[in-house]
């Protein structure tokens, strides 16, 4: 849980998203670990189809994730108006199945994705947010982390291992997250339609 805010960074002249640990949270070691964690892992990412982070700010007892500002509505919010025509779904989906494609190529498992989560910019482009929950997988070894994001290679069909069982886990909210946008926002159709996809 992190209080976002639209400010501007006046060294750069930018506008920005700053994400802060809320006060309530300043000395929850676990709260301190995982918004640590969340800056890490984001920052170990680098995808047009996930916000930047431009860094990580610790003032006093407050610490503030600064970040690329996406413009736009989160896609929650569009669902909720109304079916998206799937000439535009699929391509919102596309972008998620990228976005989360380089993530697990380097090392990092998002666990929280819903359309909340995802922002979507007038032009069609879309930004995954919140790694709040996201964790590195486990074994994901040299083709993980540790500054290979983006680069590291596919593990070899078939000697897939930890890239096997969390590329399941990894793409699971995808098919729940299209359907609702192609669908709009029916709980009750999207219920059953989770239910079956897990
Ligand atoms: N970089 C960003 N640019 C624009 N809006 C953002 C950005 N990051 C978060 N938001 C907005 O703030 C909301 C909450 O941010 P999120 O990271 O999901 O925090 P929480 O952990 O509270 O869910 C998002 O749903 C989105 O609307
Ligand atoms: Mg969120």
């Amino acid at each position: 849980m992190g209080e976002v805010y639209r400010a501007v960074d006046t060294e750069l002249k930018r506008e920005v998203a700053i994400k802060i640990l809320p006060a309530a949270f300043a000395f929850d070691p676990d709260r301190l670990a995982r918004f640590q964690r969340e800056a890490e892992l984001l920052a170990s990412l680098n995808h047009s189809n996930i916000a930047v982070l431009y860094g990580l700010e610790v003032a006093d007892h407050t610490r503030a994730i600064v970040m690329e500002l996406v413009s736009g509505t989160d896609l929650s919010d569009r669902i909720s108006k109304g079916p998206i025509p799937l000439g535009q779904a699929l391509p919102i989906a596309r972008q998620i199945a990228d976005a989360l494609d380089t993530a697990h190529q380097a090392g990092v498992m998002h666990r929280d994705l819903k359309p909340s989560n995802i922002k979507l910019r007038a032009d069609g482009t879309i930004k995954v947010l919140d790694f709040g929950l996201a964790k590195a997988i486990e074994g994901a070894g040299e083709a993980g982390r540790a500054g290979e994001a983006g680069r590291a290679g596919r593990p070899p069909p078939g000697k897939a291992g930890w890239a096997g069982r969390a590329g399941e886990e990894r793409l699971r909210p995808l098919p729940p997250i299209l359907f609702s946008a192609a669908m709009g926002d029916d709980p009750v159709v999207a219920r059953l339609f989770r239910d079956i996809a897990h």
